[in-house]
């Protein structure tokens, strides 16, 4: 399968950065055109950016997603993006149910699964988030939790096409703690298992790592089976480190 490489720019940066940014990771594919062919490169940053980097990023053979978008068509929800203007700026991915979103805006695997259903019907690949806490691992919840999760935030829109999971462990984002490659290889083979039993074509649904990725844990990672790539978010703001991490792959 070929690997996906996505970049979490979370609330970062301004628009000189934004440009800044995919400029420089437009300038490394083109010294190694050949990271294209073993990966697909994927940047989500802020909403506002998106069509300000749009034309760079098709020049340059790079995707973007959006980081959210509303479980609603269209209507009277102020500060709400809907997911049909996310791809009127060319995005193709939208990241769903990432942790922060969850502890911060106190989003559930139902509020989830409707906006995934909304990504869908509008066109656009939902990266659902899954992950057990770190108070979830020390009482060895994380496979109960992690399958929970799965069964209640996938609708049956849900397809290999349409749906990549990104199992990120919350104690490892942004902390600088990686996951053990043996526990990622569990957590993926447990994920895997789950959408076999749960989605017809489950076995060719793209599986993401995320959590503190950075270029000297990247190969092993990207390696761990059932691993067909990861959701970098940190890492992802330089381009160095992205590219380094691609490269990996
Ligand atoms: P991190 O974030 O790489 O900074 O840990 C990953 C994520 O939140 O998706």
């Amino acid at each position: 399968m070929k690997k996906l490489i996505a970049g979490n720019w979370k609330m970062n940066g301004n628009k000189e950065d934004a440009l800044k940014l995919v400029g420089s990771i437009g300038a490394a594919l083109f010294v190694e055109p050949e990271l294209k062919k073993s990966c697909d490169i994927l940047v989500c940053p802020p909403y506002l950016y998106l069509p300000v980097i749009k034309d760079l990023c098709t020049e340059q053979g790079v995707l973007m997603g959006a980081q959210d978008c509303s479980n609603h068509e269209n209507g009277a929800f102020t500060g709400d993006i809907a997911a049909d203007m996310i791809t009127d700026f060319g995005a193709k991915y939208v990241i769903l149910g990432h942790s922060e979103r969850r502890q911060h805006h106190k989003e559930s695997d139902e509020m989830i699964s409707s906006k995934v259903s909304a990504a869908h019907k509008a066109g656009l690949i939902a990266i659902v988030c899954v992950g057990e806490t770190e108070e979830d691992r020390e009482r060895d919840k994380q496979d109960a939790i992690v399958k929970n999760q799965l069964k209640k935030a996938l609708p049956d829109s849900v397809d290999q096409n349409n749906t990549v999971i990104a199992y990120e462990p919350v104690w490892a984002i942004g902390t600088g703690k990686t996951a053990k490659p043996s526990d990622v290889e569990k957590m993926h083979a447990l994920v895997r298992e789950q959408l076999k039993d749960q989605i017809d074509g489950g076995e060719r649904i793209r599986l993401l790592y995320g959590g503190s990725m950075k270029p000297d844990n990247a190969k092993e990672l990207l390696n761990t089976k059932n691993v067909d790539g990861g959701l970098i978010g940190g890492a992802s703001l330089k381009a160095e480190d992205f590219i380094a991490i691609a490269s990996a792959a």
